[in-house]
């Protein structure tokens, strides 16, 4: 099948280059000179586990190009993807559609035969039949069916999550879509992935309540474990024993300094939104995104408490910047309100992330980049994890002790277990282990 992707950002390039591997001929579309220029040189504007190698392949493969111009490409797909951004918009929470709408406009001009245009971006419920309106208002004979298909993907695991799914959703109207989106999907289903056909608005707010139960099944957790901790018991052990029950299920229910990134906490919000002007209001939700926002400053608090309460003329070096491991993304990430927290608080910051300092350069004033863990570490009060990179699960206490000026390690994601810490002669603080 021949695809347009119309947005060659995070998901708009994943989604493009597996559907190319999948043998589909696809065109990624985006306004962005520069950042087309660099596609076509090879580049990858965005760290993401595997796929440059997978560009390279179907490129060279002739499967898969780059453009800027969106006409040419739509005018020849069978299938055209949505997959520019919705941010939320400055002031009210609300998805910031602008994008969508826009790109909708250009379609509608450019489409020749009959076309599935397909929303990948995270819309509000009823943008689909917007996007259907916009299109049949500016050029009443484009013969389209407007689809949902939202993307379940995660930073970091990507393509693993597209070639791999627990599922597709794909919400139509008319059942014309049904044939060409089976076809697109057809190397997955082949491997028993469940397609699943719902109405349009259904397989629009079925992506917001996904986002939306596991940031609240994080925020379970993470309350658990507060109360682990004044209580003596170890939230991991809690985890581990509800989530064998498999009406839980053991995903999501890691502890730590609360959820960010660019998905959790605009999406909560944007339902929370949704709700409210349909007089529907998603209580449970409200208060996880309550919860998370007052958590990020919470630990800032615990780092406190463990260099003695008082942060000022200390020292604090912050391993893992980024909102989780394998990205270079700093959107929401938990160590902006920490750092920004500990400076308010008085306290020098040293950071080190293996991607994502140079995004942390634009976002935090007053912080010291280093090469590594130990030269972060140096000359520390105390060291704190923040992000589980792979880099920092196997750390030489040793070597920290003789670089750092006090022994104590704060360690927000439990990657340790306090006797491989406290053997070395370190303090330790982690997240909900009480006992
Ligand atoms: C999330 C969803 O997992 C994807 O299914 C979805 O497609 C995506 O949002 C999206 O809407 O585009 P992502 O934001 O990449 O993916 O990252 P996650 O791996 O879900 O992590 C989100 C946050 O939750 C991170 O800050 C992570 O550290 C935190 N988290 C996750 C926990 O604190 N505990 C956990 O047990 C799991």
């Amino acid at each position: 099948m021949k695809i347009a992707m119309i947005g060659s950002g995070y998901v708009g390039l994943v989604s493009g280059a597996c559907l190319a591997d999948f043998g589909h001929e696809v065109t990624c579309v985006d306004k962005a000179v520069d950042k087309i220029e660099a596609l076509k040189r090879g580049e990858i504007p965005i760290f993401e586990p595997g796929l440059d190698q997978l560009v390279a392949t179907n490129v060279k493969a002739g499967r898969l190009s780059f453009t800027t111009d969106l006409a040419g490409p739509v005018g020849e797909a069978d299938v055209v993807f949505i997959a520019v951004g919705t941010p939320s918009r400055r002031g009210d929470g609300h998805a910031d559609l602008s994008y969508v709408y826009g790109c909708a406009r250009e379609i509608a001009a450019a489409v020749k035969g009959f076309t599935v245009v397909v929303t990948k971006s995270t819309v509000p419920v009823g943008t689909g039949d917007e996007v259907e309106r916009i299109i049949r208002d500016t050029n009443p004979a484009a013969d389209v069916v407007v689809v949902s298909n939202p993307e379940f993907l995660r930073e970091g695991a990507a393509i693993g999550d597209f070639k791999r799914p627990d599922r597709i959703v794909i919400g139509i109207e008319d059942e014309r879509a049904r044939e060409p989106m089976t076809e697109v999907y057809r190397p997955l289903y082949l491997n028993q992935a469940p397609l699943l056909f719902t109405a349009r608005r259904t397989s629009e707010l079925i992506k917001y309540a996904g986002n939306a139960f596991l940031a609240m099944k994080i925020t379970f957790i993470n309350e658990m474990a507060d109360l682990c901790e004044r209580v003596g018991a170890d939230v991991q052990d809690v985890a581990r024993g509800i989530g064998l029950d498999g009406r839980i299920g053991s995903k999501f229910l890691h502890a730590g300094p609360g959820y960010g990134g660019s998905c959790f906490p605009k999406d909560t919000l944007a339902l929370v939104k949704t709700a409210q002007d349909h007089d529907s209001p998603v209580r449970l939700i409200e208060t996880t995104v309550a919860i998370n926002d007052q958590r990020k400053r919470a630990m800032a608090r615990k780092v406190v408490t463990a260099v003695g309460g008082d942060v000022r003329g200390k020292t604090i070096a912050i391993l893992g910047l980024t909102f989780k491991p394998n990205t270079d993304d700093m959107r929401e990430a938990p160590s902006l309100s920490i750092i920004q927290a500990l400076q308010d608080a008085g306290a020098t910051i040293r950071g080190y992330d293996p991607e994502g300092m140079e995004a942390a350069k634009g976002l935090l004033d007053n912080v010291t980049y280093t090469k590594d863990a130990y030269d972060c570490a140096t000359g520390a009060d105390a060291l704190v994890i923040v992000t589980e990179w792979d880099a920092f699960r196997a750390l030489d206490f040793p070597r920290l002790k003789t670089v750092m000026t006090a022994p104590v390690v704060v360690d927000l994601r439990n990657v340790y277990k306090a006797a491989d810490v406290t053997r070395h002669g370190f303090a330790y603080a982690s997240v909900g282990r009480g006992g």
